[in-house]
């Protein structure tokens, strides 16, 4: 697997780099203290709107679970999901200063929302359980990440790596959820609900899921990456482009449920 990848990984550049991120962060965090500036939005609004809307309409998930954002920057991601009624999330990026940014963001928005710096290829996933109880998380989302560690110098075994961290921080999540009565209403819902084949393909019981968006990887791409340890539970459609005879969309968001250990 690890050979494979590397065959197809993009030459390294300076995005794979923490030095790289702390000066656009740096800056970043100068725009925001001058003119309330939150910086660059990776892949736009749309890509982070898309996610909350698959989140909270196509697989309801209950706003009580635990959200970990792996590589936050500026946190944006995580203030839409608090403003949406998600309680507890946590952001991690090794970038300081992104995490300063990101802290600000929130408070200037008065809201709740946890911060760690946190090394995410070498750091120990398990030291994230001391944080208010949360681990292992219920949803992990990336935004941009995953795609930044494509590009550092060992980018098959960071992304190995990272693989192995992104199941350990949220397959122990994987568990039924109870039974609610809410159930019920949403079945009635879904019958009702006949022409939207996304909603119906979803099972509303799962919980542990990883979100992931790339714009480096394609769904195919992202599938293969991560299928030694995750399935495939749902693919986020965007628009497709077509340029130059081939067609596609400019940005892959795929949702990955983790495999019991037993079956890795
Ligand atoms: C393209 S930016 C995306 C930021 C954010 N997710 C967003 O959507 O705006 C990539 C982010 O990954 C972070 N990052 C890269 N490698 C990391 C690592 N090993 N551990 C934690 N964060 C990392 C960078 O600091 C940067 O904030």
């Amino acid at each position: 697997m690890a050979d494979d990848a590397a065959e197809i990984a993009p030459e390294p550049s300076k995005l794979g780099t923490r030095e790289y991120w702390d000066q656009v962060y740096e800056r970043e965090v100068g725009n925001f203290d001058e003119r309330g500036d939150v910086g660059e939005v990776w892949f736009g609004m749309d890509a982070v709107e898309s996610v909350v809307d698959w989140i909270q309409d196509d697989a309801r998930l209950p706003k009580h679970l635990s959200v970990v954002d792996i590589g936050c920057g500026n946190g944006v991601s995580l203030v839409e999901l608090a403003r949406v009624g998600f309680k507890s999330l946590l952001g991690i990026d090794y970038s300081e200063p992104a995490i300063e940014l990101a802290r600000k963001v929130a408070a200037a928005d008065e809201l709740d929302i946890d911060y760690q710096v946190f090394d995410f290829i070498n750091d120990d996933v398990s030291a994230l359980q001391n944080d208010k109880n949360r681990f292992p998380f219920d949803l992990c989302i990336d935004k941009g990440t995953y795609d930044a560690i494509s590009l550092a110098q060992n980018s098959a075994s960071a992304r190995a790596a990272y693989v192995r961290q992104v199941h350990a921080l949220c397959s122990q999540a994987v568990k039924p959820r109870p039974p609610s009565d809410d159930d019920d209403e949403n079945a009635d819902e879904e019958e009702e609900d006949d022409d939207d084949d996304r909603r119906r393909k979803l099972s509303p019981r799962t919980t542990g899921l990883f979100i992931i968006t790339s714009c480096n990887w394609t769904n195919d791409e992202l599938k293969a990456a991560f299928a030694s340890h995750f399935t495939t539970y749902a693919v986020i459609k965007y628009r497709v482009f077509e340029f130059g005879g081939k067609k596609g969309s400019s940005i892959s968001t795929v949702i990955f449920a983790p495999k019991p250990p037993s079956e890795l």
